[in-house]
């Protein structure tokens, strides 16, 4: 469990960046609680892979500060990779190996014993055991996404950056996803995803901060940013089911994850 008392696993504070003549973050601050999921909120454009790439070293701020796991990013560059795995928006999957030898081959890249044992866990782990074998160009886009994650895993870095996990995938990869990214915070792990759908925050995060504009213009529980506005007036309307209730009734894919409890596909095959 998190305490307000923890130190923060990320923290950053008056992050700018423009490129060029065109400020992308002017000033952001936000602080990540060890062990939570944590969502940047924002439109195309607003930043959100401009923070991410700094956050994981890739590219240096103008100014402000922002730390993971306590080291500094511009400054303890090293200690911070050590921290983190980043997946990005596009998959870093080989097409041409299986799923358990992207595994393994992450595995080697990291010096770790017993590559296959590791493959083999994380594969059950995200319910990719029978696809194992097969080439990964040959997954669904879902398949490649989870194949992913899994790869990031390896080596157990505290701290996950994701971002837009879901983009580009059917609603039913996307609530694959979505249970993946539930099961690495179920074991500590610390995540910051980044999306453009209210849909995923709202599923996903303990807390959401809106990026706009080069700036967090709103920070909290979806409860706190619901709070933001007043309650509507209650009209007597039957509820219409959303399209993506629909659509997966139609399907016959899993119900939607509010209705988790239900859920009847294996989304796990841990024994
Ligand atoms: N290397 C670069 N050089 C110049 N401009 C860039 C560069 N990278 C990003 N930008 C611009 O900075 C702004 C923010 O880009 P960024 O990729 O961080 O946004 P994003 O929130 O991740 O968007 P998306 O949801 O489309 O992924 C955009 O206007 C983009 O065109
Ligand atoms: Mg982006």
């Amino acid at each position: 469990m998190t305490t307000t008392t923890d130190p923060p696993a990320i923290r950053v504070q008056g992050l700018e960046k423009s490129y060029g003549d065109l400020p992308v973050l002017r000033g952001v601050d936000f602080d990540v609680a060890p062990g939570s999921i944590f969502a940047l909120l924002g439109s195309n454009g607003a930043g959100k892979t401009t923070a991410v790439r700094i956050l994981s070293t890739l590219l240096k701020a103008d100014r402000g500060t922002a730390t993971v796991q306590g080291f500094d990013v511009a400054t303890r560059g090293a200690d911070v990779r050590e921290s983190i795995s980043l997946t990005g928006q596009f998959a870093a999957v080989d097409e041409i190996l299986t799923g358990r030898e992207n595994l393994m081959l992450v595995a080697e890249l990291r010096h770790l014993r017993r590559p296959g044992e590791i493959a083999d866990a994380l594969l059950a782990r995200f319910s990719l055991t029978e696809a194992g074998g097969r080439r990964a160009g040959t997954y669904s886009g879902g398949m490649r996404r989870r194949l992913d994650i899994a790869m990031s895993l390896i080596g157990s870095p505290p701290v996950i950056f994701l971002d837009e996990p879901t983009t580009g995938l059917d609603p039913q990869a996307r609530i694959e996803v979505w249970d993946a990214v539930r099961e690495l915070a179920s074991t500590g792990t610390t995540v910051l995803l980044t999306t453009q759908y209210l849909d995923e925050a709202e599923q996903l995060a303990d807390r959401i901060a809106v990026l706009h504009d080069g700036r967090i213009i709103a920070e909290g529980t979806l409860a706190e940013l619901k709070g933001l506005l007043p309650p509507a007036r209650v009209e007597y309307v039957e509820k219409q089911p959303t399209l993506e209730e629909v659509f997966l009734a139609l399907v016959g894919g899993p119900p939607t994850p509010g209705d988790a409890d239900t859920a009847t596909p294996p989304t796990s095959q841990e024994q």
